[in-house]
């Protein structure tokens, strides 16, 4: 990339929120061609720079130049003139509104002064087409799963055909497969001369897409390193310290069966799935976008229903469609979409930390409102949550902190059964390894996870099993020792002939 033209600079740009200083005079340039990674930690301040190279922030402090010049982005429309399309690590799809809808937003072809409906549908279906996704432009994008939103997310900003493209945590929600799609897609805009600002928690990411790395720490940015820089200097630059074991894990015997799952099928969904969970365990479930994993959890935990089967906590039947049951047997849910199901936005952390404890001793006499907010303190403390303080909205912490928050907030919950729909994603290597001692210590005082996550070395580095779904069915279980990267993804494309029900 060397010689590149320079087609932004950003020189000692500063933003403060009210408690939080966000940025702290950031450094940070990006040349045609070239894929430039900001990494740091939760809360460090990627998405508040990107923010403001978007028109969505205005600096409080240094300057933004476009091919040299100073430039003032006041409005996401200012920025998109200018040739800077972003997406964010926040959807900024509108539910409601069909794929098509969405990908035309703001300028939806025109026949006789109606919306051309077909024209719409077509343009749509050629850019999904470009990302390689298999989407109806009619669906309604409420009803996409969260990975097929990112995609459409991803439609939509090369839609706009930009000189400058930022991504902001992109493969957080996808799969390997996706992962793979999106790159080629990345790589093609690189080599047409499109300069690409990339965030990632995935460290092996780097190497494979970048070009440079800023790293910023606490709202500075701390150096700028080449994309080849081994992962371990990466992490000791973003956390200021050398992580030794990014698995903790060390499984014991497992112990009681404590969930029982036997024939579990809804029809469109899945089909005859059983497994068993034990005190001691960390199951992984694995297996493509898609296949199944978030709806069979959704409806182990009561949140959606079953048309038959049977789900058992200590060998007594949990009654179909009862959360309140599944909470009171000891069970626990942390949903994917944290956004739509896990947070209420407008509450502080302390609150938020509080919701699970609170709803199960609802019957119980009173509140211990202040042992409450000592524990929530300690959870806070222990996973790294960056807040001005427990007061804090949590709507204004950055993507990772609230992640970390409902993740702590079923950690206090002290569910003997506890699902994980991809846990950390989104969080960075350091809170990683806090959220698996976490897990360690649950596990090692007789609970149990199943862990559903599309990060493969996640599942093999934590799971003591680990079963595969395809296409809505169990397509296998491998104990840890058989389950390596390559055995996990022969099951995971299995053809699942008998009944397709998909
Ligand atoms: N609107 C806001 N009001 C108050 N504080 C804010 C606001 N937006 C961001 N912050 C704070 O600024 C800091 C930086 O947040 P930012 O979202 O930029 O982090 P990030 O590097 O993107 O982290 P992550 O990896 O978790 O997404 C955080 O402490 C966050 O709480
Ligand atoms: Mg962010």
């Amino acid at each position: 990339m060397n010689g590149a033209e320079e087609i932004l600079r950003v020189e000692g740009l500063g933003k403060t929120f009210p408690g939080v200083v966000a940025l702290d005079g950031v450094d940070f340039d990006l040349r045609a061609g070239e894929v430039h990674v900001l990494l740091g930690e939760n809360g460090a301040g990627k998405s508040t720079l990107i923010k403001m190279l978007s028109g969505a922030y205005q600096p409080d402090a240094g300057r933004i130049l476009l091919d040299g010049s100073p430039v003032h982005i006041r409005t996401a429309a200012e920025a998109r003139r200018l040739g800077i399309a972003t997406i964010y690590q926040e959807f900024n799809l509108v539910p409601q509104l069909t794929v098509a809808e969405n990908l035309a937003l703001g300028r939806p072809p025109r026949r006789f002064g109606f919306v051309d409906t077909r024209r719409m549908h077509d343009q749509a279906r050629e850019l999904l087409d470009r990302v390689g996704i298999d989407v109806d432009p009619r669906a309604r994008v409420a009803e996409l799963g969260i990975a097929r939103m990112q995609m459409v997310e991803i439609a939509k900003a090369l839609a706009l055909d930009a000189r400058v493209l930022i991504m902001d945590e992109p493969t957080a929600v996808l799969t390997t497969g996706e992962v793979e799609r999106l790159f080629t897609m990345v790589r093609q805009l690189r080599d047409r001369g499109v300069a690409i600002v990339f965030i990632t928690h995935h460290l092996e990411e780097i190497a494979r897409l970048g070009d440079r790395v800023t790293v910023l720490r606490d709202g500075r940015s701390v150096r700028e390193v080449p994309a080849t820089t081994p992962q371990d200097e990466l992490v000791r630059l973003m956390v200021g310290r050398p992580i030794d074991q990014q698995y903790p894990r060390a499984a014991g015997d497992p112990g009681a069966p404590l969930l029982k799952v036997s024939g579990l099928t809804r029809a469109g969904a899945f089909a005859g799935v059983s497994f068993e969970i034990r005190a001691g365990e960390v199951v992984g479930l694995a297996g493509l976008v898609g296949a199944g994993r978030t709806e069979v959890a959704r409806a182990v935990f009561g949140a959606d229903p079953y048309d038959s089967g049977e789900v058992l906590m200590d060998g007594r039947p949990l009654p179909r469609t009862n959360v309140r049951a599944a909470m009171e047997a000891g069970l626990g849910l942390v949903p994917e979409d944290r956004k739509g199901q896990g947070l209420v936005l407008g509450a502080d952390v302390a609150e938020n930390l509080g919701l699970v404890t609170l709803s199960r001793s609802g019957r119980g006499g009173f509140v211990d409102r202040a042992g409450r907010r000592k524990e929530a303190g300690e959870v806070a403390g222990r996973l790294g949550v960056r807040m001005s303080n427990l007061g804090q909205e949590v709507r204004t912490l950055s993507g990772g902190n609230q992640q970390k928050i409902v993740i702590g907030k079923w950690l206090l919950a002290d569910a003997r059964v506890l699902i994980l729909d991809e846990p950390t994603r989104g969080i960075d290597v350091g809170a990683k390894v806090e959220i698996y001692q976490l897990i360690n210590s649950l596990t090692a005082s007789g609970h149990a996870v199943l862990m559903i996550s599309s990060d493969l070395p996640e599942i093999l580095g934590m799971s003591d099993r680990v079963l595969v779904m395809a296409r809505g069915r169990l397509v296998g279980e491998l104990d840890a020792a058989q389950a390596t990267q390559d055995a996990v993804m022969a099951l995971a494309v299995t053809e699942v002939e008998e009944t397709r029900v998909h």
